[in-house]
């Protein structure tokens, strides 16, 4: 019998239904595989700011800090647009002050859900990639300046931020098909030819079994839709990678079925679907919980080390989707939680 501390932060919109899911599978996985996890839910983002004025309370980092992992609903939305302090903040907060520096996005098609794409069958079938983005850098961390007639977002990246990130695409690279493609603007951008020296570097000295290809984001971003299959881990950049793990998501069918994990040096790593808070859907029982069980599989291999728990909670998922089941974002009929008790019956 093992103890582990969880963190939920549920957020704005569909954010705090789907992490009730995430939080009755948690409790089937600890049920079934006898661990203790114990739950606390802390503020983040727009819910933050109406309850105390600030989208990221200390109290909430404090709580993160000291627990095992972190699970984190959705951020944002209209009800916060005119405010000084933005729900998105809180997210932006976190993951600086976890120093959750690469953020992982797998996206697989699975041969159940192919006439979901938007592309061909022939050209999604076998999808498999990895996006692996830097989460605590580039524009969205540099200074930032406005005034009446103009504005600036400064766009930085130091070589020991570049390193780290590389290792761990590299890292997951040799587990997966050893071959990283980098993600860059060094036709533009002096940041991107830093990020591609760096990457060559590291490459030839520490990794010279993987095989690297350097792409540029206007051709990633063709590419990605083109020939999908050609992509193994994709690195890049925070922006990039933002933009591009968006896009990558309709290789899957829906964006609500992909999960992420932030992950930094030490513990504890954030895990979140990746779709947004979904004002429009919001409580009423029709968000697709799939992205955040994809995330709770992540929390227990990535955060927990409790592989055989993260194989199950796949595996169900994966079983409950091929059995037909889903909402409705899949042309399926069921709610968000009646789909959670599909997946947890088959854990
Ligand atoms: C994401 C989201 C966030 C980002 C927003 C909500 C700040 O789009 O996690 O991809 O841009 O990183
Ligand atoms: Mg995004």
């Amino acid at each position: 019998m093992s103890d582990f501390h969880i963190v939920f932060l549920p957020g704005d919109g569909i954010g705090p239904e789907v992490t009730a899911s995430a939080q009755r599978v948690l409790e089937a996985v600890g049920a079934r595989f006898a661990h203790n996890f114990h739950f606390a839910t802390k503020l983040i983002g727009g819910a933050a700011i109406d309850a105390t004025g600030e989208p990221l309370p200390a109290d909430t980092v404090d709580a993160c800090r000291k627990s095992d992992a972190v699970f984190l609903g959705a951020v944002g939305g209209p009800n916060w647009d005119g405010d000084k302090r933005r729900p998105e903040e809180g997210l932006l907060g976190i993951r600086k002050a976890l120093g959750l520096f690469a953020n992982l996005r797998p996206v697989a098609a699975s041969d159940a859900l192919l006439p979901l794409s938007p592309l061909k069958p022939e050209i999604v079938r076998g999808v498999d990639l990895l996006i692996v983005r830097e989460l605590t850098g580039g524009a969205y961390f540099g200074a930032k300046t406005r005034d009446a007639q103009s504005a600036s977002d400064l766009c930085v990246y130091t070589v020991p931020e570049i390193e780290r990130v590389t290792r761990v695409a590299f890292d997951a690279a040799r587990q997966r098909h050893g071959s990283v493609i980098s993600v860059d603007k060094a036709n533009v951008m002096e940041t991107s030819r830093l990020w591609r020296e760096t990457v060559n570097r590291l490459h030839q000295s520490e990794y010279p079994d993987c095989r690297l290809e350097h792409m540029l984001v206007d051709t990633a971003a063709m590419r990605l839709i083109q020939r999908p299959r050609d992509f193994d881990v994709l690195l890049t950049e925070n922006m990039f990678g933002d933009i591009l793990s968006d896009e990558a998501s309709m290789l899957a069918g829906s964006i609500g079925l992909l999960g992420s994990a932030s992950l930094g040096a030490g513990k504890p790593g954030l895990f979140e679907p990746i779709h947004g808070s979904a004002p429009d859907i919001a409580g009423q029982d029709r968000a697709n919980p799939g992205g955040a069980i994809e995330a709770v599989g992540m929390l227990l291999s990535y955060g927990l080390n409790l592989h055989k728990e993260a194989d199950a909670v796949k595996a169900a998922l994966s079983s409950a989707l091929e059995g037909g089941r889903g909402t409705q974002d899949l042309e399926r009929k069921d709610s968000c939680t009646v789909f959670t008790a599909a997946v947890i019956a088959a854990i």
